[in-house]
C-alpha cells in the first residue's frame, strides 16, 4: 500500500453521526457568521432572486470535507454541488437517494437574508440511511440555537426536548412560507395559498430560511409551514425535527413525506388536515 492510499483509506474513527452533524453545523455556522457583511462574491443562479457567495461554496467545502474525513465511503448530495434549478436537483438527488448513508447539506439556507445582514439564515445537514432520514440538524448561527433529530429518539434544541404546538385549527395559529425562486410554477402556486391561507390563520411569517421555519414548527414556535418547489437540502433535517417532535410532514396533496417531496405542508399535526383542505379547495395544492 502506497503512502497516498494510506491517505486516502484514512478515518477518523468512534465519533457517531449525529456528533459529526453536530460538529459541522457548528463549525460552519460559526464561520459563515464571521463573513456576515463581509462576503466579497454575489452571482446569481436560476434566477435574479436565487443569489450564491463564496460563504455558500466555502461553507459546503468545509462540511463535505469534514463528513469524508470521517466517513469517506458515504454519500454526499449539497446544494452548490449541482447546477441550479428544479431539473437539475431532482436529476442529482435521484442518482443517489437511495445510497446506503447519503448526507444533505444546505450550507447556507436564506442566502438572501445573509446577503442582506438579516438575521435569520441556517446551516441544515441530514443524514439518510437508504431513503429515510435518521439524522436532522439544523443550525441558527446567530442565536447560537442547534436543533438536532435523531430518528426514533426525540429532537432537542438548547438540550431541551422539542414538542409541536397544540393550536389545534388554523384560525389560532400562526404559520409561515416562503417566495420561491422559480416564478413559473412554485412562486404563483405559493402565491395562491398564501391569497387563501391569511385571512384564515392569525398571520403568516415569511423569515427566509425554510429549513429554520421546519425547526420552528418543530419547537412550537410556528404550528405549520408550507411552500412549493423545495430540495432535499432545504428539507431533510427539518422533516426530522418536525416528526420526532410530533408533528406532521407531507407533501401539498397530502402524500407522506420522503426526500422527492419538493411541494411541503408541515405541521403540529393538529390543523394538517385543514391546511392541507384549505390549500386543495383554492386550487393552489399543485
Ligand atoms: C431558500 C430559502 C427560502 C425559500 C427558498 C429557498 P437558499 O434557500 O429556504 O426560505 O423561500 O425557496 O430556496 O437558496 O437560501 O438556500
Ligand atoms: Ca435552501
Ligand atoms: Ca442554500
Amino acid at each position: 500500500m502506497t503512502v497516498s492510499d494510506q491517505q486516502s483509506n484514512f478515518a477518523v474513527g468512534s465519533k457517531s453521526f449525529t456528533a459529526v452533524a453536530i460538529n459541522c453545523a457548528a463549525k460552519a455556522g460559526e464561520w459563515i457568521k464571521t463573513k456576515l457583511g463581509n462576503y466579497t462574491s454575489l452571482s446569481l443562479k436560476y434566477s435574479a432572486q436565487d443569489l450564491v457567495t463564496e460563504v455558500d461554496k466555502g461553507s459546503e467545502t468545509m462540511i463535505r470535507n469534514l463528513i469524508h474525513t470521517h466517513f469517506p465511503d458515504h454519500s454526499f448530495l449539497g446544494e452548490e454541488g449541482v447546477e441550479p434549478g428544479p431539473e437539475a436537483s431532482e436529476k442529482a438527488l435521484q442518482r443517489v437517494r437511495d445510497a446506503e448513508y447519503l448526507w444533505i447539506v444546505d450550507p447556507v439556507d436564506g442566502t438572501t437574508n445573509f446577503v442582506h445582514g438579516f438575521p435569520f439564515f441556517s446551516v441544515s445537514i441530514a443524514l439518510s440511511y437508504k431513503g429515510e432520514v435518521i439524522v436532522g440538524v439544523v443550525y441558527d448561527p446567530m442565536r447560537d440555537e442547534l436543533f438536532v433529530a435523531e430518528k426514533g429518539k426525540g429532537a432537542y434544541v438548547r438540550g431541551r426536548r422539542m414538542e409541536v404546538s397544540s393550536d389545534a385549527a388554523l384560525s389560532k395559529s400562526l404559520i409561515a412560507t416562503g417566495f420561491p425562486a422559480d416564478p413559473h410554477y412554485a412562486l404563483p402556486m405559493n402565491m395562491k395559498g398564501l391569497q387563501a391561507l391569511v385571512p384564515q390563520v392569525r398571520n403568516v411569517r415569511s423569515g427566509g430560511s425554510a429549513a429554520l421555519h421546519m425547526a420552528y414548527v418543530a419547537s412550537g414556535r410556528l404550528s405549520g409551514f408550507w411552500e412549493f418547489g423545495l430540495n432535499s437540502w432545504d428539507l431533510a433535517a427539518g422533516a426530522l425535527l418536525v416528526t420526532e417532535s410530533g408533528g406532521k410532514v407531507t407533501d401539498t396533496k397530502g402524500a407522506p413525506y420522503d426526500l422527492g417531496v419538493r411541494n411541503v405542508v408541515a405541521t403540529n399535526g393538529h390543523i394538517h388536515e385543514e391546511m392541507l383542505t384549505a390549500l386543495a379547495k383554492a386550487d393552489a395544492a399543485g
